[in-house]
Order: C-alpha cells, then sequence, then structure tokens
C-alpha cells in the first residue's frame, strides 16, 4: 500500500507556503497572459490551413469548437483544483492527493512528455518561422544548421531552435516577475495582430468559400478536432503558477476559464475569415494566416502577422518551458526525482537547476532529434492528464468533501464525466504509432520510479505520511 501513500492537504498548503516555496508574484492578469500565451502559437498560425485543407474543410469551425468544448468542460475541473489545491506541480500535485504517490508519479512522468514534447515541437516551429522571416532579407543560415539531426536533408544542428531556449531560459532566471512582465507585452502584440488579421480578413470574406461546408463530412470534423486539439493546449499550464499567485483561490479559476475563452472565440474566428477569404483546399501551406493576407494583396499586414506569429510562438514556447521547470521543481521537491533539482535561488526564489535541467532537455530534443512526427504524442499526454484531472475532481468531492473549494465544478459529476467521455473521444482518434509511443513512454517511467523515486520519496520518510509534524522544516 506503500505505493499509494497520498500527501494530506495540509502537508501540500505548508508545503506550498513554506521557506522552501516559490515566490508569490502573480495576479489575475499575469495568469490570464500566461494561459493565451500558452495557448495561442503553432496551432493558429500553422494548423488552422493545414486541418481546413486536409481534414475539415470550412468545418474546421466546428473542428475548433468541438475540442473547445472538450477542454471548456476539462477546464473547469482544473479551476477547482487549482482554487484548493494552490501548489506547484499542477496535475501530478493533484494526483498525489487524490490517486497517492504512484498515480501521482505516473501523471508527473506523462505531463514531462507533454511539455517536453511541446517545448520541442514548438522551438523547431518558431526556428522554421524565424528562417522564413530573415529570408525575405536575403539571410540564409547554411543548410547543416538549417534543422534537426537529417543527413538526407543536409542538416544536422537546429541553431535557430538551440538560440531560442537559451534565450528564454535566461529570462526564466529572472525570477517570474520580471518572465511575466515580458509575457505579457509579447502577449498583447500577439493578440493584436490576430485581431488585425480579423479586422483586415473580414472585409474579404466570400459567403461561396464556405460551400461546401463539411467536405469530408462529420468524420472530417472529428478528425480535424483532434489533430486541432494541440491549439488549445497550454492553458492547463496555468495551474502551474498555482504556487506564485497573490490570491490563488480567487484568481486561479479566472485565469484558467479566461484564457480558454478568450482563446476559444479568436481561433472560431480566424478559422471563419480564414475559410471564408481563401477556398479551403488552397490552404495546405505552413503559414495560411500570412499566406491569406498576401494572396488578397495586403502584404504588409501579412508582414505583420508573421512577426506577430514568430513573437505567439515564443510565448508558447515560454510557458512550456516554464511549466516543464515548475514541474521538474515539483517532483524533485516531493523527492521522486534528486532532492537538489528542486534548489532555490535566494534571491528571486527561482528553482535554477530545474531552469538548467529543462534548458538542457529542450535543447538537445528540439536541435538535434527530429520530432516533428511525435507531435501527437503532446496530445496524448495531454488528454490523459485531462481525463486524469477529471476524475479526481469526482473522488475528492466523495472522499474529501470537507476541503474548502472556493471555486466548484458546477453539476459534479455531469460535467466530468462529459470532460472524460470527450478527451476519451479524441484519445482514441489518434494513431497506433502514437499509443505505442505512450505506452513505451510509461514503461520507462514505472522503471525509473521502482529504481529511485520510492525509495527516495520525501513521503516515505515521514513515519505517518498524513500528518507530518512539520513537513518543511529541511
Ligand atoms: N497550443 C500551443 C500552440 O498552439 C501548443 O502552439
Amino acid at each position: 500500500m506503500e505505493l499509494f501513500r497520498k500527501k494530506s492537504m495540509d502537508y501540500m498548503l505548508k508545503q506550498a507556503r513554506g521557506k522552501k516555496s516559490l515566490q508569490k508574484a502573480l495576479g489575475p492578469f499575469d495568469l490570464t497572459m500566461l494561459g493565451v500565451g500558452a495557448v495561442i502559437g503553432t496551432g493558429i498560425f500553422v494548423l488552422t490551413g493545414i486541418v481546413a485543407a486536409q481534414a475539415a474543410g470550412p468545418a474546421i469551425i466546428l473542428s475548433f469548437i468541438f475540442s473547445g468544448i472538450a477542454c471548456a468542460l476539462t477546464a473547469l475541473c482544473y479551476a477547482e483544483f487549482a482554487s484548493m489545491i494552490p501548489a506547484s506541480g499542477s496535475a501530478y500535485t493533484y494526483s498525489y492527493a487524490t490517486f497517492g504517490e504512484l498515480f501521482a508519479w505516473v501523471l508527473g512522468w506523462d505531463l514531462i512528455l507533454e511539455y517536453g514534447l511541446a517545448c520541442s515541437v514548438v522551438a523547431s516551429g518558431w526556428s522554421a518561422y524565424f528562417q522564413d522571416l530573415v529570408r525575405g532579407f536575403g539571410i540564409h543560415l547554411p543548410q547543416a544548421l538549417s534543422g534537426a539531426y537529417n543527413p538526407a536533408k543536409g542538416s544536422y544542428i537546429d541553431l535557430m531552435a538551440v538560440v531560442i531556449v537559451f534565450f528564454l531560459s535566461a529570462v526564466l532566471l529572472t525570477g517570474v516577475k520580471e518572465s511575466s512582465k515580458i509575457n505579457n507585452v509579447m502577449v498583447c502584440i500577439k493578440i493584436g495582430v490576430i485581431l488585425l488579421f480579423l479586422a483586415v480578413g473580414i472585409f474579404y470574406v466570400k459567403p461561396a468559400n464556405w460551400t461546401p461546408f463539411m467536405p469530408y463530412g462529420f468524420s472530417g470534423i472529428i478528425k480535424g478536432a483532434a489533430t486541432a486539439f494541440l491549439a488549445y493546449i497550454g492553458f492547463d499550464a496555468v495551474s502551474s503558477a498555482a504556487e506564485e499567485v497573490r490570491n490563488p483561490q480567487r484568481d486561479m479559476p479566472i485565469g484558467i476559464i479566461s484564457s480558454l475563452a478568450i482563446c476559444i472565440v479568436l481561433y472560431v474566428a480566424v478559422s471563419a475569415v480564414l475559410t471564408g477569404m481563401i477556398p479551403y483546399a488552397k490552404l495546405n501551406v505552413g503559414d495560411p494566416v500570412a499566406f491569406a493576407l498576401r494572396v488578397v494583396h495586403q502584404n504588409w499586414v501579412a508582414g505583420f502577422v508573421s512577426l506577430g506569429a514568430i513573437l505567439g510562438i515564443t510565448t508558447v514556447l515560454f510557458v512550456m518551458m516554464y511549466g516543464q521547470t515548475r514541474l521538474f521543481f515539483a517532483i524533485s521537491r516531493d523527492g521522486l526525482l534528486p532532492k537538489s533539482i528542486s534548489k532555490l535561488t535566494e534571491k528571486t526564489k527561482t528553482p535554477t537547476r530545474s531552469i538548467i535541467l529543462t534548458w538542457l532537455m529542450a535543447t538537445v530534443f528540439s536541435a538535434v532529434v527530429p520530432l516533428n512526427q511525435l507531435a501527437e504524442l503532446t496530445n496524448i499526454g495531454t488528454l490523459f492528464a485531462f481525463i486524469v484531472v477529471s476524475i479526481s475532481v469526482i473522488v475528492l468531492r466523495k472522499t474529501r468533501p470537507d476541503i474548502p473549494r472556493s471555486f466548484k465544478t458546477p453539476f459534479v459529476p455531469v460535467i466530468p464525466v462529459l470532460a472524460v467521455i470527450a478527451c476519451g473521444y479524441l484519445m482514441v482518434h489518434l494513431s497506433k504509432v502514437t499509443w505505442i509511443g505512450f505506452l513505451i513512454w510509461f514503461i520507462i517511467g514505472l522503471a525509473i520510479y521502482f529504481g529511485y523515486g520510492y525509495r527516495h520519496s520525501e513521503l516515505g520518510h515521514w513515519k505517518d505520511d498524513r500528518t507530518p509534524a512539520d513537513p518543511v522544516k529541511n
């Protein structure tokens, strides 16, 4: 039963407020910006065109609505947890309280997959966009440094991915307060650019382009939704920030729900205008938003959009890296990874070593390993976490109805059950290769837990793990 030892709520709250906790510097606006920063990126600037052309046609609008609903249902569950357990670690921490240590580790390991792969995929996407932009000014990187290891194409290292990961790691080292200010500015520019696209694009919409509306039928819409799901990934990363929020009980639900709501509206609006401007079959390009503007001869606006896309993808990468550092911090503070990783820098209360570890991982993966094919693994990892969090809400309502919840998911168990069904439905539409990769990742994770985490767990060192005398005394 040791495998299912649980952390008590008191323990977690003390840990989150103790001297080994992170600096409390964020408010509801910062959280919303963090959410929008994490969500809107490659999904809107790259995927919209591909999904419309290959999977859904103009009904991509419905694909975005479907995966948006799945995410909204889950967001309500995340909001309850984040207001109840304002500690670092997101879904990993929630399952430590609900299902115990083994499950928590499995979830933590799953989130490492989500954030780790997302960082790598997004860094490669950033590099591609950036190289496109500078090519316009006649600057060409040597082929060997233009992409991940692919001798057939003559590329060995993705230099620009290395540069952006290094730059963002340096920003993270300055502390959460400064980092979030930089993030806020970049997110405002990104939203501005999207609004600019909508304001200009709407004058070029020809309703005839929306017919046929569902050229690939209902199955196309669902296939599109499973792929477009990547576009929504990130709002859950807001919950990683719980420990750094001044008033988490009030602000976490606001941050999670409002950032997702903003993104759903923008996604649906952009896909409607995009497919209204250009026949869907022509949208199979890497930069559909800028492409549509070029087709209607709005070259200047297209230039702004490309620049905005680069900034937009930068904030996605930033928040994904941020989430990864806080996850390493939380897991290592619990002893399931070496303790030294969670050491904080005195002045800024920043988990410096977690940041360095994240930097190393992201650099190696995005610079050398051609991970693009594995992007679907990010979706499966996230969907799995969403399902576990939704079930956890139902379980904790039964087992710990006494814990104060400043935000309550409405209509429990209906909303969490619908979230599980919607996410499960999207999960089964992912490919077999993705499922196999996912299982292999879990087997590696279990080996690490039994080889290291089980014996070094902080909780394992307390005689009575439910009532530790002083969980933050070390
Ligand atoms: N949601 C993020 C994006 O679209 C991963 O880039």
